[in-house]
């Protein structure tokens, strides 16, 4: 893939907006060819997947429409312009494109900084292709210094947070943040992440868990990665 380029010169130092839209527009590049008048695209949320929003909407004539990972993005494409579908109504979704709060060398991710990950992972589950974009800030080589994200039922909070103390972390309330769900959000701390796929099962089987930002059972299929030097496409190891 081509470096990010300003007037043919590579950028040593990059802002961190500047590394997501150079991303965003990988993205796009790398999707372009996937597109015809009858594709649905995937889309998820954040400001990662903001700038990819605003980068897709110029490209809006060449598919048919989006299923969205929330109503803020989903209010984002309608005002550009682009199809929102409900997930219902639609039987394929080519590719879906989002962020991350973390990624490991094998794609396995953390998510839901922005308290949409039980959206993004439904869109995810019912998507042919899942591209992650993010900024090289985000690989890491274990996951957990980001605090993994837990959707609850709100009348469960305390239970759930008493069991994931159980399971080695300090959970957090994320107090003010109702998800579109209508659930809440328990931050969990301290957790080195060594078996992701095994504690993406363990904390879904805690009774009032809707869902954990581990997105490990289904990882991503590509990373896009922004670095100062271009964007480098990774693979699961
Ligand atoms: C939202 C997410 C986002 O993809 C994740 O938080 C990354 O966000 P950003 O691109 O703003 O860093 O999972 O629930």
């Amino acid at each position: 893939m081509a470096p990010y380029t300003r007037q043919n010169k590579v950028l040593p130092l990059m802002t961190q907006d500047e590394l997501k839209l150079a991303v965003a527009q990988a993205a796009v590049e790398y999707i372009l060819p996937k597109l015809n008048i009858d594709t649905i695209v995937g889309v998820g949320t954040g400001s990662t997947a903001n700038f990819f929003i605003d980068e897709l909407i110029k490209h809006r004539h060449l598919f048919d429409g989006t299923v969205a990972s929330s109503e803020a993005s989903a209010e984002r494409l309608k005002k550009g312009g682009v199809n929102v579908y409900d997930l219902n109504s639609v039987d394929n979704i080519t590719v879906y494109i989002d962020g991350a709060d973390e990624s490991n060398e094998y794609l396995h991710l953390i998510k839901g900084g922005g308290a949409a990950l039980t959206r993004e992972k439904i869109v995810t589950a019912c998507s042919d292709e899942f591209i992650c974009i993010a900024d090289q800030s985000k690989l890491v080589d274990v996951l957990g210094d980001f605090p993994l994200p837990i959707e609850v039922i709100p009348m469960a909070r305390s239970y759930v947070a008493r069991e994931l103390v159980k399971l080695g972390g300090d959970p957090v309330y994320r107090e003010g943040v109702v998800t579109d769900n209508g659930n809440h959000i328990l931050d969990v701390y301290n957790l080195k992440i060594v078996n992701p796929v095994k504690l993406e099962a363990d904390i879904n089987a805690i009774v009032g868990v809707v869902t954990n930002g581990l997105f490990a059972a289904r990882n991503a299929d590509v990373l896009l990665l922004a670095t100062p030097n271009g964007v480098k496409k990774l693979t699961a190891k």
